[in-house]
């Protein structure tokens, strides 16, 4: 693949602004096999024909390991809108890098998207995306991937409020009663919430049906990959392989 083609599919800008970085010196390349100490080395030729797979590049400074697809896990921090216009708060996209945030379309896929929304207030694990059926696996109800809630309440949990929980409650616009998964207090106002679907609010919502109120809302878990602990509030990192099974495994 020409390595303006390469630069091009990560987001670096159109095809004419990638082959003026190369041209001008701003791009070298390692092949990411090669052994810890290989040197990057300058490209100045924006048709060099490259294996991308396993390409480390390095553009104006920014190392940038080649992915032909992108899935991305996010710490969203509160006071954060997953929209890509948001209203009120900063868009959780301004938390991605400018390349991630200009990655080219893929068919229908209009580059990096949040998997699914939580809402401004709600922090904790969010996925993102470029690959169309990653996306539709991961938020599709049928698909019944688990999803882990750490819910603060406004007063205290009891053994009813838990046992109606995981009965079914029915939502002001749905005559469909909808069940937790799993719900396991933590605390005297903290519940574990265990959802495979994601209805507008649903945890809110849900809480607000059996005569509770949710004060704060953190997403822990999707599938059986937990949040990093080490991940700061705003921070991201690349899914690698191992973590991408753990999405689709239910722990
Ligand atoms: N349920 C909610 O009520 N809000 C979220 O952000 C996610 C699930």
């Amino acid at each position: 693949m020409q390595l303006q083609d390469i630069l091009y599919s990560q987001g670096f800008g159109t095809r004419r602004v990638c082959a003026g970085l190369i041209q001008q010196g701003w791009v070298s390349v390692r092949n990411g096999t090669a052994p810890g100490d290989a040197e990057h080395a300058v490209c100045t030729n924006a048709a060099a024909d490259f294996e991308p797979e396993g390409l480390l590049l390095r553009v104006q400074g920014v190392e940038w390991p080649y992915h032909s697809k992108a899935y991305i896990l996010l710490h969203k921090p509160a006071g954060t809108e997953c929209s890509q216009k948001p209203s009120t708060y900063p868009s959780i996209y301004t938390l991605l890098p400018p390349p991630l945030r200009q990655r080219p379309s893929k068919s229908a896929v209009q580059g990096v998207q949040a998997v699914g929304r939580l809402d401004q207030d709600t922090t904790g694990l969010l996925l993102l995306s470029d690959d169309g059926q990653f996306i539709h696996r991961m938020s599709s109800p049928k698909k019944h991937v688990p999803k882990v809630y750490q819910v603060t309440t406004k007063h205290p949990v009891d053994e009813e409020q838990i046992s109606r929980l995981l009965a079914g409650v029915v939502l002001d616009d749905d005559p469909q009663p909808v069940k937790a998964a799993a719900c396991e207090q933590t605390a005297s106002h903290q519940v574990d919430l265990t959802l495979t679907e994601g209805k507008y609010h649903q945890v809110k919502r849900m809480l607000a049906a059996v005569g509770n109120r949710v004060e704060r809302l953190h997403r822990s878990r999707i599938g059986a990959l937990e949040l990093p602990a080490t991940l700061a509030p705003g921070g991201w990192k690349w899914l690698d392989q191992d973590e991408l099974g753990l999405l689709t495994r239910t722990a």
